[in-house]
């Protein structure tokens, strides 16, 4: 039983009717409201209303930090006359992330008519091992957090892997697409 579920029957419970049927309608009408079709204009009222838009489904929900960023991100293209961007995830390990960005990118990408390229940069086999005391040795070991890759691969509809320390691959991915393809949002969370 959902917080939701327990808040509205102690409501219903406690409150006279006529306030618990005002409270619905006001709930409502803010609903209504969050969700009142707002024209492109990258300013906080589209922001908010596109931010709202994606949340509604909730594979894309899971992550509301990377909605916003996409949303921005997009919006800001959209605003400079730049037709298609990438948003990168560096760090994926089992993929949760890079599958809600993948949702995120699907449903920001049809409010706003930009292409969203979807990359992952990961070792494809868990964490390297620690350089130093940052790592935070105590805490994090070689290997920990790895990726199955076919299964991940086998949720995706088209993001780009790219697996290795990203030491090796971030120089090549670079010199191959920075000057045609603009990032929209990066995540970083090796
Ligand atoms: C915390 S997990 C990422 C979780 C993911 N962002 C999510 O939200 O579902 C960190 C991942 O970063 C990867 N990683 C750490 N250092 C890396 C490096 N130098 N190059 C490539 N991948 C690295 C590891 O393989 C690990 O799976």
């Amino acid at each position: 039983m959902g917080i939701d579920h327990i808040l509205r029957s102690g409501a219903k419970r406690a409150l006279p009717k006529r306030m618990v049927n005002k409270i619905i309608a006001l709930r409502h009408l803010i609903r209504q409201k969050a969700h009142a079709y707002v024209p492109f204009d990258n300013m906080y009222p589209w922001l908010n209303y596109a931010f709202l838009q994606v949340m509604r489904d909730p594979d894309c929900a899971t992550r509301p930090q990377y909605v916003w960023g996409v949303v921005q991100g997009t919006a800001l293209a959209k605003v400079l006359g730049i037709s298609r961007i990438s948003v990168i995830e560096f760090g994926v390990a089992g993929g949760s992330g890079l599958i809600a960005l993948e949702c995120i990118a699907q449903a920001v990408s049809k409010l706003t008519g930009i292409d969203i390229d979807i990359c992952g940069f990961d070792t494809g086999t868990g964490l390297p091992p620690p350089a130093d005391v940052r790592d935070q040795p105590n805490m994090w070991f070689s290997g920990q957090l790895p990726m199955n890759e076919q299964r991940l691969l086998s949720r995706l509809k088209r993001p780009k892997l790219y697996l290795w320390p990203v030491k090796n691959t971030l120089k090549a991915f670079i010199a191959g697409c920075v000057r045609v393809i603009r990032y929209g949002f990066v995540h970083v969370d090796p």
